[in-house]
């Protein structure tokens, strides 16, 4: 039996289904309250509002709870590959060994970038932001590779390339943004060390692979690979709705994630713990700035939508940063002063009370560097990351029998009717 709330307005009640998910969560299905009652419900920001259904992941932000197709991410971060989690978000089951290979095979054949495609990296301005370079780059593969036939094969297609090319238009950007010669993708190398050696090798200076950093990398990239329906890949759903192509939906997903309130976090957190480390303020200056309502700064990698707890990416990118800086034998300040601040904030009872705790952000900028990826290149590693949730997002809401276009509605708090007024009498 169907289970329901009941809303009364009016003297009249209206009965509201109550959906249930496979973990538990519990939503009001309000399809038919407009229709019924006149009433729609309005919901800034989204914080209580339910998108779409999806089978792709689950979080729980209470718990610190994050599960990509139900496969806890501590347990994807311990074992698994990116190349393996970018199918399993996509496909729904992680691959036989079979499905690896072929997969493998199609990533390696669509690598290459259209030649062409070098003269648009060469018109930007030098000072482009790569995530605004990325997001143009990505909407032009339209143009470059129009869809097959059949629809099927085309999707397939569509998303390989995408996946496989967005590391070659990556590395390009940097590699062209320096003025150094653009580093072809070699079929000798996996995902990660085809990305670290077209952005690093040079004629002069050969880039030695280390599995160490590979394999933070690798870490890095699970970590990113699907959140829900957070800022960016709600922005893939929405322009998706439209019927747009892929690659316009996903550049749409790259433009909001370069925000940095979202995706930009991560190059924000270094600025923010450069500034701190060049003496412009201090850690408790920081702190204190950030609980001041008069001032408009944040603790920057704090806070989290739906974490109220711990986000559980922080603590594997945390022990992974531990691990390499222990390893590599490196001294770097910054995460001496990340450390510091976290300490601070999580005692601190405004951090307490408004549950503040270090998101992904704030420790993936530290792993970025000793990667030795370049502050400005930091979001645009998120995005490669994010790239297969977005995917995953995008095929499920154009499988989904209950698809509609994306079109909220709004509490209209403008004049009432009036009548024009010609020129002269104003
Ligand atoms: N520093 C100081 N105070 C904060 C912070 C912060 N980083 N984040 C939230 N608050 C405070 C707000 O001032 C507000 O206080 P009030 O209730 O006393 O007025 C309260 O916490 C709630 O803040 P909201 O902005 O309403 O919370 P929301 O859930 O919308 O914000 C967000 C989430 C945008 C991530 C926020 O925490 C933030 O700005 N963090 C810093 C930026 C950041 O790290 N973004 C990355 C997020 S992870 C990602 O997208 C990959």
């Amino acid at each position: 039996m169907t289970e329901n709330a009941s809303l009364i307005y009016k003297g009249k009640t209206y009965l509201l289904p109550i959906v249930k998910g496979s973990e538990g969560e519990i939503g009001i299905d309000i399809t038919k309250l407009r229709g019924q009652s006149g009433l729609i419900t309005l919901d800034p920001g989204f914080a209580n509002t339910g998108s779409c259904k999806s089978a792709i992941t689950f979080m729980d932000g209470e718990k610190g709870i994050l599960r990509y197709r139900g496969y806890p991410i501590e347990q994807l971060a311990e074992h698994s590959s990116f190349r393996e989690v970018a199918y399993l978000l996509i496909n729904g089951e992680l691959p036989t060994e079979d499905q690896i290979k072929q997969f493998s095979i199609l990533l390696n054949d669509h690598s290459l970038v259209h030649e062409d495609m070098r003269s648009f990296f060469e018109s930007f301005p030098r000072a482009s932001h790569p995530m605004g370079i990325l997001s143009s780059m990505v909407n032009a593969l339209k143009s470059f590779y129009p869809y097959l036939e059949d629809k099927e094969e085309a999707i397939d297609i569509t998303v390989t390339r995408l996946l496989s090319k967005i590391r070659t238009l990556a590395a390009m950007s940097y590699k062209i943004s320096r003025g150094h010669k653009v580093v072809y993708p070699s079929s000798k190398l996996s995902y990660c060390e085809n990305l670290l050696n077209m952005m690093f090798h040079s004629p002069v200076n050969p880039y030695k692979i280390d599995q160490d950093i590979v394999q933070a990398l690798n870490v890095f990239l699970i970590l990113h690979a699907d959140h829900e329906q957070n800022c960016s890949t709600s922005a893939v759903r929405m322009v998706g709705s439209g019927m747009v192509n892929l690659y316009a939906s996903i550049s749409a997903g790259i433009s909001a994630l370069w925000g940095r309130l979202h995706g930009g976090a991560n190059q924000a957190v270094i600025e923010m713990l450069e500034k701190i480390s060049k003496k412009e303020f201090t850690v408790s200056e920081a702190v204190k700035r950030a609980k001041d309502k008069n001032d408009p700064f944040r603790l920057m990698g704090f806070g989290h939508r739906v974490y109220k707890t711990y986000d559980p990416r922080t603590t594997i990118i945390k022990k992974k940063c531990d691990e390499l800086i222990l390893k590599l034998g490196i001294n770097d300040p910054l995460l001496d002063i990340a450390m510091e601040l976290e300490n601070i904030a999580i005692n601190d009872d405004y951090f307490i009370e408004h549950h503040l705790y270090p998101n992904v952000d704030f420790y993936s900028g530290i792993i970025l560097r000793i990667i030795g990826i370049p502050t400005n290149m930091f979001t645009v590693m998120f995005a490669i990351g994010r790239l297969p949730g977005w995917i995953a997002q995008w095929k499920e809401s154009m499988d989904d029998p209950e698809w509609k276009l994306n079109r909220p509605r709004q509490i209209y708090i403008g004049r009432t009717k009036r009548d024009y007024v010609p020129i002269n009498k104003r």
